[in-house]
């Protein structure tokens, strides 16, 4: 049975597969264009999220829409969802258990949407679909994984939150969110950096950051 996107949300807001539903005051399964050729992925909700049921809404999310904006792409044609649905306590980082449990609603989003793009923001929503490597090393490279059968171009970027904190990362987001239009405009004949990361590249350089 198809099964939509508002169903998975009802799902999100009911589930009690994990303990965070006690502590939260809303579920955010994610919002956008059911179409999208775009999708963000980004950690957990934080506070303003959990208050509003909505992703990415706080100074994370401004400066997500500030980024979006400088592209010329509105946030109601991308869909933004993150790994775990409701917000941990405190904001902590979520646990591993509680990324397993909410795995299968955004493996379904992901199947309905069918984005070409996934824009992982932070290092949990990157772990998901290239594991094991860093992403001082992976940003702004693309590559094809394959989910489900069909190859979806993943664009590794830093998470806001972490760009909010220092120039440095601040810069990184803004030029790696630059390539987004040629992936979507000319994607057959965009490089796709398929096995290669920055340590590969440039072996010396060594200076790691703190991110989310
Ligand atoms: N940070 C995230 O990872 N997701 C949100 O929705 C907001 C902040």
């Amino acid at each position: 049975m198809e099964i939509s996107l508002a169903e998975i949300a009802q799902q999100v807001a009911n589930c009690q597969k994990c303990p965070l539903y006690k502590s939260t005051t809303k579920s955010v399964p994610g919002e956008g264009n059911p179409k999208a050729e775009v999708m963000f992925i980004g950690e957990a909700p934080g506070f303003n999220e959990d208050q509003q049921g909505r992703p990415f809404v706080g100074q994370a999310g401004k400066l997500l829409d500030e980024l979006l904006s400088s592209i010329k792409v509105a946030r109601s044609d991308v869909f933004i969802a993150n790994v775990v649905k409701h917000r941990p306590p405190e904001n902590r980082e979520p646990l591993p258990a509680e990324i397993e449990a909410c795995r299968e609603y955004l493996d379904r989003q992901i199947e309905i949407i069918q984005p070409k793009i996934i824009v992982t923001l932070g290092r949990f929503s990157l772990e998901k679909f290239i594991p094991g490597v860093k992403i001082s090393q992976v940003h702004g490279l693309a590559r094809f994984v394959e989910i489900n059968g069909r190859k979806i171009i993943i664009l590794p970027m830093f998470h806001p939150a972490a760009a909010l904190r220092g120039a440095e990362v601040m810069n990184m987001l803004r030029q790696d969110f630059l390539k987004i239009p040629q992936f979507l405009n000319n994607q057959e004949k965009v490089p796709l950096e398929n096995s290669t990361t920055k340590e590969e590249n440039t072996k010396d350089n060594g200076s790691q950051l703190t991110l989310i």
